[in-house]
């Protein structure tokens, strides 16, 4: 999409505001004060997402069927705790693009991770190589480390990083794919994170799902940084797994509970290992207690305990909003508001800070300040503006289409403006 901006003032800011049918939405959630009770300007939703009015509802109305059923909560109740996580399946199958049976709320991100390279992370002698990216968060890069140490490769051996050219902070999409090629036989797995957690760069997912399967390797996303962030068609690109937080951008709390996606093709095929939980065992005999473990033959067959139903339910209170909006719509929002953020620095602080976030994107800027990072960063926070600092120069900041207006953008820019 082509956005044309031209006006920096804040009237311009309020009128694409009272445009925008996404806008009361915001209304929706509660945004965090300072001392004084002022609200404060929230461009960390990429890190924690703001608490949806309805999550206290949802909770709350666990709780109470908690106190009044106890353990018939999970027969009794307007939502029956045994089949809880079905209410996200729906959400979550039209938030990744893919179908019901492929999506499941279990777990966390970096467990799911585990538990989808222990199916799809199966290196034979010739062929055990991870392509991951150079600057990849991490707890991914401990998580395949440690895979090609459990299945005896050393890590430094099986785990390739793909590197941006020297002098460039970003991965080119067709080094990618030469990178895919040269690897050839000798690949197994190619796990990227889309967006990228520190330059914000979101890679082509068809291509590299394309390149991946061409040479005979599997393909799989950490969505840490996607899911609700960017429009995904998981099925129809043929990703055989990915993986997501519900924290960030879904707006779940603290340590809300994970996602994951198996593609169709996998769900059924007995040669794929895994590990195995009661929770995955077929439902209608899952009470018989029997000793031989029978998958449910959906994705659902990965899960391994009985879920949290607290963090079920805030999420639920995320999704209803998410699927009153659509992603269709949050996508064409989120690239206007981000552009727009884009528009504003380059017309007011240009010369003091580096965009190395690329057009392929999601929602979130990196910016680098050329001059003492910190005391941008350190304006901010004086100023109420909540955002993060990574060193020892990144500030990321986020504008989200589900609770961020226009005028958030323009009034974080004029504290900006003010440190010169
Ligand atoms: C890309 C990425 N991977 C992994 C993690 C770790 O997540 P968790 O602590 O939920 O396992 C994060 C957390 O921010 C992340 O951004």
């Amino acid at each position: 999409m082509n956005f044309n901006f031209n006006d920096d003032s804040l009237a311009s800011a309020q009128k694409m505001d009272e445009a925008d049918e996404l806008n009361s939405l915001r209304s929706q959630f509660v945004f965090p004060q300072n001392s004084q009770g002022k609200q404060q300007l929230y461009f960390a939703g990429h890190s924690l997402g703001l608490m949806p009015k309805k999550a206290k509802v949802y909770v709350d109305e666990e709780l109470s069927a908690w106190g009044k059923y106890a353990v018939e909560g999970h027969f009794l109740g307007k939502h029956p705790w045994l089949s809880y996580h079905e209410n996200i399946t729906s959400s979550f199958a039209r938030l990744v693009g893919a179908n019901e049976s492929e999506v499941v709320a279990m777990n966390s991100l970096t467990v799911n991770l585990h538990l989808l390279l222990v199916s799809f992370y199966r290196p034979t002698q010739s062929r055990f190589k991870i392509l991951i990216e150079n600057n990849t968060f991490p707890s991914d890069k401990y998580a395949v480390d440690s895979q090609a140490l459990f299945h005896g490769f050393a890590p430094n051996d099986a785990v390739v990083e793909l590197k941006p050219r020297t002098g460039e902070m970003i991965v080119r999409q067709e080094d990618i794919e030469d990178q895919i090629n040269k690897l050839g036989d000798s690949l197994a797995l190619v796990l990227l994170g889309n967006c990228n957690y520190l330059s914000g760069q979101c890679f082509d997912f068809n291509s590299i799902v394309k390149a991946g399967h061409k040479v005979g390797a599997l393909v799989g996303f950490n969505l840490a940084h996607g899911a609700g962030n960017l429009f995904l068609t998981l099925h129809d690109w043929n990703i055989d797994f990915a993986v997501w937080c519900t924290y960030k951008y879904l707006n779940a709390g603290p340590g809300g509970i994970a996602g994951a996606f198996v593609h169709e093709r996998h769900l059924t095929n007995k040669d794929i290992p895994r590990f195995a939980g009661w929770w995955g065992h077929n439902k209608s005999s899952r009470f018989k207690m029997g000793p031989q473990f029978e998958p449910i033959p959906t994705v659902e067959s990965w899960q391994l305990s009985n879920p949290p139903i607290f963090q079920l339910a805030s999420l639920r209170a995320s999704m209803e909003l998410f699927d009153q909006a659509t992603m269709l719509k949050l996508c064409q929002k989120s690239q206007k508001l981000t552009k727009y953020f884009e528009f504003l620095l380059h017309k007011n602080i240009e010369s003091e800070v580096e965009v190395i976030t690329p057009s392929s994107r999601g929602s979130m800027l990196c910016l680098r300040f050329k001059n003492n990072p910190k005391k941008w960063a350190n304006k901010l926070s004086e100023n109420d503006a909540i955002v993060d600092f990574r060193e020892p120069d990144i500030i990321r900041a986020t504008p989200v289409a589900l609770y961020n207006s226009f005028v958030d953008v323009f009034q974080l820019v004029q504290i900006l403006k003010e440190v010169r």
